[in-house]
């Protein structure tokens, strides 16, 4: 459904009583970063968008919503209760750009987080139109915003590691590699990425704002994702089902790393933007270590392992819908220039993936207290290392 109104808004955070609260350890870069300010999160009705947004909520900020009804049932935003703790959710088609700058002109964002998508590679198979539509369109729409709303300092938008030129070697990809699409989903999110660039290298240049990263991580896992076609949220369903969980392309390699790691380099990056490094405006890559370019078949035994119990099998193809063999991306810039590492070995993400199902299913534990545990844990963990 999609409202029209901003009859969805709600009163400040400030004057609520309940709050996700400041329970984690402050990390430096990010401590008072975002304390107060009015942030936008596109998609966050999604799985990466939930997470962020409490995560922003727990940094102090004020955080509001722009997207369509959660993609999945169930689902983290509904799960965590995440609409208690947003300033304003909207209900608004990114393909719709009066509706879109109509919102975004309202809610005065200075920084905005661009997750908005169609983000399922096989379903962009069977809805290719739609997935160019909402990827490549609906983001230049919210450009076009963020270029027209002069509150807007920050943009950071959300791409994927899938947006580069496919390279036989499987990569390492480097952020100036070329980018490209074999496949609608990967094209969609390299075309966005030029109409970005394009729109960075012309509009915001000659008004000096706002600053800009695109962000390219891989694929991610956590507590809270229901996806279809994915392998984790495919797993802790079969696995609270009591069935083996079945797995098509067992070998194929992909960096696996647990959704806060990716989350804290976006962060790092529109912390340093809001702090004026002009310099460092432009893509990232945030990919986990080399020890955690793992098979398929991997992920899901370390899963398994940690669940205690459960099978898994191959799983016939069916339609085929040609994935990257192997894909990994060098990070080395972000750890260069943002101190950015991955915290989070593979065995610990895909451990504490597996618990936050587990004790999810087995009402150990209501998702927002889940998610806190785990954001609590990371940020203690990157505060260690400082
Ligand atoms: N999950 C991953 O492993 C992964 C990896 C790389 C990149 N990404 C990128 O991260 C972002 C978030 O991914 P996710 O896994 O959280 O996806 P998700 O499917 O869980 O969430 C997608 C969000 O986009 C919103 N949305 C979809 N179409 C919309 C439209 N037309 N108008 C307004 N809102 C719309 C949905 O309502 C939802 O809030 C996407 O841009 C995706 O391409 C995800």
């Amino acid at each position: 459904m999609v409202n029209s109104d901003m009859s969805e808004s709600k009163p400040s955070h400030s004057q609520r009583s309940h709050t996700v609260g400041d329970v984690s350890p402050q990390v430096r870069p990010l401590d008072g970063a975002f304390r107060g300010r009015r942030i936008l999160v596109t998609g966050h009705t999604g799985f990466k968008g939930s997470w962020l947004s409490l995560w922003l909520r727990e940094l102090g900020a004020r955080v509001s919503g722009i997207a369509l009804d959660p993609p999945t049932e169930p689902s983290l935003y509904a799960a965590a209760g995440l609409a208690d703790f947003l300033e304003h959710d909207l209900r608004r088609d990114i393909r719709d750009q009066d509706g879109l700058l109509e919102a975004v002109r309202e809610l005065r964002p200075e920084v905005i987080f661009h997750l908005a998508a169609q983000p399922i590679v096989r379903k962009a198979f069977s809805q290719s139109a739609e997935t160019f539509e909402v990827n490549v369109m609906g983001s230049v729409n919210l450009f076009e915003c963020a270029r027209q709303v002069d509150s807007v300092v920050v943009l950071i938008h959300v791409s994927s590691d899938k947006c580069y030129r496919t390279n036989p070697s499987g990569g390492p990809y480097g952020e100036d590699d070329p980018l490209g699409g074999d496949e609608p989903y990967s094209a969609s999110k390299a075309a966005a990425e030029l109409a970005l660039q394009a729109y960075a290298g012309t509009f915001f240049e000659r008004a000096g704002r706002p600053l800009w990263a695109s962000v390219r991580a891989g694929n991610v896992i956590g507590g809270g994702d229901w996806a279809e076609d994915r392998i984790i949220p495919d797993a802790a369903r079969a696995l609270a089902r009591g069935q083996p969980v079945k797995v098509r392309n067992p070998v194929h390699v992909r960096p696996w790393q647990h959704v806060l790691d990716a989350l804290y380099g976006y962060l790092l990056v529109a912390a340093s933007l809001l702090a004026s490094r002009r310099d460092l405006q432009g893509a990232w890559n945030f990919g986990p270590d080399h020890n955690a370019e793992r098979t398929v078949e991997d992920l899901v035994k370390t899963f398994l392992s940690a669940w205690g119990e459960g099978s898994w099998e191959a799983a016939s193809e069916g339609v085929s819908a040609p994935e990257t063999g192997k894909l990994v991306l060098d990070s080395a810039k972000a750890g260069r220039l943002l101190q950015w590492t991955p915290q989070w070995p593979f065995e610990e993400a895909v451990g504490r993936t597996a618990r936050w199902y587990r004790d999810f299913y087995g009402k150990k534990g209501a998702a927002l207290e889940l998610c806190r545990r785990d954001i609590h844990h990371f940020t203690t963990a990157v505060a260690a290392s400082e």
